[in-house]
């Protein structure tokens, strides 16, 4: 029997979904050693593989089979525009997805004036800009750090994740509009669902199973 392979977003995320494959008798040992440079790890027993990839590379894997399920953020999801089944939400990584700037900014959003987004998701800023919102913008692509286009004048607004709201504070900006909510989403290759589907589907009532908040 191939063992299945599950796809984890490396950080925060891969961190809880080991302790909920933990809390279903799915034990990873040597994912948890921090000194560990080894990328992927078996447990023979129980015909599982897992590996931590780059969190925009997880749905990549998925795509192409090389891994039959992914553990990773919808912003992700939404962003890399894969056709993989989304079955589960996990309810934790709760944040939204929004449009931000300084207060000023409003008025450039109620008007559809013409403005600058800059963005670590073009995607999702093309998307909410162009087909939710009909207006005309400038996306400019950024890696990290989005806050600060705004404030040294790169763009009048960012779209990001917030989750505290924090780094908006310290920085004075502020949520104009919310684009969607975020949360962590398993999801599964759909040729693999259907070949390996009683194996997926025990997995998945496993992990439902001990889900808390979604
Ligand atoms: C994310 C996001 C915001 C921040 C939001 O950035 O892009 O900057 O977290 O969190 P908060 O609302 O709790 O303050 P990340 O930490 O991933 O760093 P990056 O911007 O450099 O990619």
């Amino acid at each position: 029997m191939k063992d299945l392979t599950i796809a984890l977003a490396k950080g925060r995320l891969a961190n809880k979904s080991l302790k909920l494959f933990e809390q279903i008798g799915i034990h990873m040992e040597e994912m948890n050693d921090p000194d560990t440079r080894k990328l992927i790890f078996v447990n023979e027993e129980l015909g599982l593989r897992m590996f931590l990839a780059k969190a925009s590379d997880v749905p990549t894997y998925v795509d192409y089979g090389a891994a039959d399920i992914g553990i990773v953020g919808k912003d992700t999801l939404l962003e890399e525009g894969r056709k993989l089944y989304e079955v589960l939400d996990l309810g934790f990584g709760k944040c939204n997805m929004c449009v931000c700037g300084p207060a000023e900014a409003e008025e450039y959003l109620k008007h559809h004036e013409l403005i600058r987004v800059a963005s670590k998701y073009p995607n999702i800023a093309k998307d909410y800009f162009y087909n939710t919102k009909h207006q005309t913008v400038e996306i400019i692509k950024l890696h990290g750090s989005v806050e600060l286009a705004p404030i040294v004048g790169l763009s009048e607004v960012i779209v990001d994740i917030v989750e505290t709201g924090t780094t908006l504070k310290e920085n004075g900006l502020k949520v104009l509009e919310v684009v969607c909510p975020l949360s962590a989403r398993v999801v599964v290759n759909p040729v693999s669902m259907r070949m390996e589907y009683d194996r997926i589907m025990k997995l998945l009532r496993g992990l439902r199973s001990v889900i808390t908040d979604v």
